[in-house]
């Protein structure tokens, strides 16, 4: 059996789209909300669309918490601090927790294509100060379009990878390559979170200006940078 995945605000587009393709993969996925009911409906409908035994269950958020030492955070900026808070005494020791929380303007009623500035330097950045000491942060999956995940197309599109834990990295990367057509690269640092954020915002207005879904493709690494699907 996979280790699970407890996807926190599993139940927006990006969460929810990402269980998806996780589910498709045959991993095994919990779909976490701050309402148990809502979670276990968003986990009956991803097994409706990939099978019946598909592994994907719902639960409120803390117990998915507690189920699982490898998370997703796919919750608004505006709400991320508060739930950490929140959610800390059930976050496992030695978890591993990628966070795509991008700090949209829209957050505060400002423009969804610009972003605002966080003390620590991104929104992941924020995370790791929010997390129990020993749980490895990463950053991830920002530049990917939740409507592109929720649809059956090959994913066209890299995912960034930001941790100052190589192996809490190379754990995000295996995770990201079970997405057909995602293609995953080391990004570094934590801090690089702060520039793969902004990327974000700037497909959000490319996304408005040109009516798309638009992702980001790296060119030019070798070879070995690029993780992929193995087939
Ligand atoms: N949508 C995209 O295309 C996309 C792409 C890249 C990155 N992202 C980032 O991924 C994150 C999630 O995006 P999304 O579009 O899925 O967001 P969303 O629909 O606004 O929120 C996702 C889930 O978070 C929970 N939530 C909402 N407000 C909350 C609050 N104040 N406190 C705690 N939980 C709250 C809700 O679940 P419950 O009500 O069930 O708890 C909601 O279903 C965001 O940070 C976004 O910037 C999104």
């Amino acid at each position: 059996m996979s280790r699970p995945v407890a996807i926190i605000g599993g139940t927006g587009p990006q969460g929810s789209g990402l269980a998806l393709r996780w589910a498709r993969a045959g991993e095994t996925v919990i779909i976490g909300s701050r309402d148990a009911t809502r979670a276990e409906k968003m986990a009956d409908s991803i097994r409706q669309r990939v099978s019946p035994q598909a592994q994907v269950s719902g639960l409120e958020n803390a117990a998915a918490c507690a189920a699982a030492d490898l998370l997703m955070l796919t919750v608004p900026f505006e709400g991320q601090a508060e739930l950490l808070k929140q959610l800390k005494p059930a976050i496992r020791a030695g978890s591993v927790l990628i966070d795509a929380t991008v700090p949209l303007a829209a957050s505060v009623g400002g423009r969804a294509s610009r972003t605002l500035g966080v003390w620590q330097g991104s929104a992941a950045q924020q995370t790791a100060e929010l997390v129990p000491k020993g749980v490895s942060v990463v950053a991830a999956f920002h530049n990917v379009s939740a409507d592109v995940l929720n649809g059956d197309d090959d994913v066209d599109c890299d995912v960034l990878v930001c941790s100052d834990d190589p192996q809490a990295t190379k754990v995000a990367m295996e995770l990201a390559v079970k997405i057909p057509g995602v293609r995953a690269i080391d990004g570094g640092k934590l801090e690089n979170a702060r520039i793969v954020e902004q990327i974000t915002a700037l497909l959000v207005g490319l996304n408005i200006r040109h009516k798309g879904h638009g992702g980001v493709r790296i060119t030019g690494l070798p070879e070995a940078a690029y993780q992929s699907r193995k087939r």
